[in-house]
């Protein structure tokens, strides 16, 4: 059986932030809201390039949305939806993680 990957510490993902990484050749993206971590490929659905605009930053300003840099699509934090932009009603590609004794992993 495969361990899990071990990402980051839980206490890296405050509540209504983002971070970036790259694991096994993935890019991937971790949001944490209301204590929940939500992780999604790095990837935007529009032109397939990294979302980001600076280092671990995927937020909207008010942090309620996921947000591309690149030409503005907007993705809701819980389902990866893109509720506005030029990829409206795509979606982000969900990445199953866990989290547990202080840390986030990657599910294998
Ligand atoms: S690459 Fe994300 S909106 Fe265009």
């Amino acid at each position: 059986m495969t361990e899990p990957t071990y990402i980051c510490a839980s206490s890296d993902l405050t509540d209504d932030t983002s971070r970036g990484y790259r694991l096994e050749a993935v890019n991937l993206l971790l949001v944490r809201k209301k204590g929940q971590v939500y992780a999604y490929r790095n990837l935007c659905p529009h032109v397939a390039i990294p979302l980001e605009w600076r280092e671990h930053d995927f937020l909207t300003a008010d942090t309620s949305l996921i947000q591309c840099a690149n030409h503005g699509a907007l993705f809701t934090i819980e389902d990866g939806l893109c509720i506005s932009g030029p990829c409206n009603g795509q979606s982000l590609i969900p990445i199953a993680v866990t989290e547990r004794d202080g840390g986030i992993y990657l599910k294998p």
